[in-house]
């Protein structure tokens, strides 16, 4: 049988970067079998819904879906249900992908695109694994009404429900913990205890997996303090393990420790290892449909998926090494650009890696 794959390209740069990648599995010379299906706004113009029907079908019988991104300024005047958004964030729910994994390495030729001192993240490798199915992000009750009580009472309100049970924290920490004992074994858990009641059940929660895991070396650090030594001295860490919303954040700003957001894979699996692959980054509106977005983070997605679904960690490793090599090549798109390097367009950028796959 032949593997499927779903191909949900999205808004914005969304179908530029998702072609990109596509070719990329092409050219590999497996017999996968792609099917496309809209999504976002793009299916929201075409079927009155942003998470239509046929489109998650598809993906729930794929082996594995590679996503664009979803999301246009255009759409923020409709009501929040049918809103671009709603699509990954059904997705990420309905299929019950609970763990994001969100690799931010730097590659030694991009470290002066780093907004940082490139000895600050040479060498820089760490993984934020961001739970993706709970927290803020869907907890009830949540709205805008009338606030019934306080010193603001009778003015309107806005309100949303920041929730944790304890076996949904219990299953990312161990996510967390078998990663880390694969890597470098150190483990952060990023949460706000000091303040939140969520954050304490957590850390408490993360502390008792600890048990199970006795050769792996468990921090436990508070979500600003995380921020700041990101960008004072991210090779601290190894991997980090934290909540819906604050994964949501720390992972853009790891990002940028690498060069740009347009190299920033994930990977969204549930509890079998069935995933979902998307770059980190939006639909960025602002350069959508000039041909110039960075391609490379879909590309990595797709490598992921490769390793992670789809059972071809030889095919990821000619991916993944392909991508070293344009950037060994000097080329760049725009976002990674620096004097002396070639600037290249999202096209000219998948054209190279295939190339380099030989
Ligand atoms: P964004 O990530 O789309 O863009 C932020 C900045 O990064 C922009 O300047 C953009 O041009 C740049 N950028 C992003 N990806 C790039 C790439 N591959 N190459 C070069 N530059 C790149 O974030 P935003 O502007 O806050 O959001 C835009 C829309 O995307 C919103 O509707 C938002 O909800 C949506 N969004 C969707 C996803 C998703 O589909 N998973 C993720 C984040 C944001
Ligand atoms: C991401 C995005 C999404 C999120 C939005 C588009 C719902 O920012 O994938 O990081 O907040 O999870
Ligand atoms: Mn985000």
């Amino acid at each position: 049988m032949t593997q499927l794959i779903a191909v949900l390209p999205g808004d914005g740069i969304g179908p530029e970067i998702i072609e990109q990648a596509v070719r990329v599995l092409t050219a590999l010379g497996e017999s996968f079998t792609i099917e496309q299906q809209p999504v976002g706004g793009a299916a929201y113009d075409a079927a009155g819904h942003p998470l239509p029907p046929a489109t998650l079908d598809l993906a729930r019988k794929a082996d594995a879906v590679l996503f664009g991104s979803v999301g246009d300024w255009k759409y923020d005047k409709l009501e929040r249900a049918l809103r671009p958004e709603q699509a990954i964030l059904g997705l990420r729910k309905q299929l019950g992908l609970f763990a994001n994994l969100r690799p931010a390495i730097l590659y030694p030729e991009l470290a002066n695109a780093s907004s940082l001192k490139p000895e600050v993240v040479s060498g820089l490798d760490i993984l934020i694994i961001r739970e993706l199915t709970g927290d803020i992000y869907f907890g009830q009750p949540r709205g805008i009404r009338t606030a019934p009580d306080g010193v603001f009472a009778g003015a309107r309100e806005g309100f949303d429900t920041m929730r944790y049970a304890e076996p949904e924290i219990r299953r990312i920490a161990k996510i967390g913990f078998e990663t880390a004992r694969k890597r470098r074994g150190k483990l952060c858990s990023v949460d706000k205890s000091n303040v939140l009641e969520t954050s304490q059940l957590w850390k408490d929660v993360v502390t008792d997996v600890a048990k199970e895991y006795p050769d792996v070396e468990l921090s436990h650090m508070y979500v600003d303090n995380a921020a700041m030594q990101l960008v004072r001295a991210p090779k601290q860490f190894d991997v980090i393990v934290t909540g819906n919303m604050f994964g949501d954040i720390l992972s853009d700003q790891a990002s940028m420790l690498t060069g740009s957001i347009g190299m920033l894979p994930s990977a969204s699996l549930d509890e079998s290892g069935k995933g979902l692959y998307e770059p980190s980054h939006g639909s960025a509106p602002d350069i959508a449909g000039k041909g110039i977005a960075n391609p490379l983070a879909t590309i990595l997605s797709a490598a992921m998926m490769l390793r992670y679904s789809l059972d071809k960690p030889a095919q990821a490793d000619r991916v993944e090494a392909a991508v070293k090599s344009v950037l060994a090549q000097g080329l760049r798109t725009a976002d990674i650009y620096e004097e002396g390097t070639t600037k290249v367009g999202t096209t000219a950028m998948g054209d190279a890696v295939i190339k380099a796959m030989g």
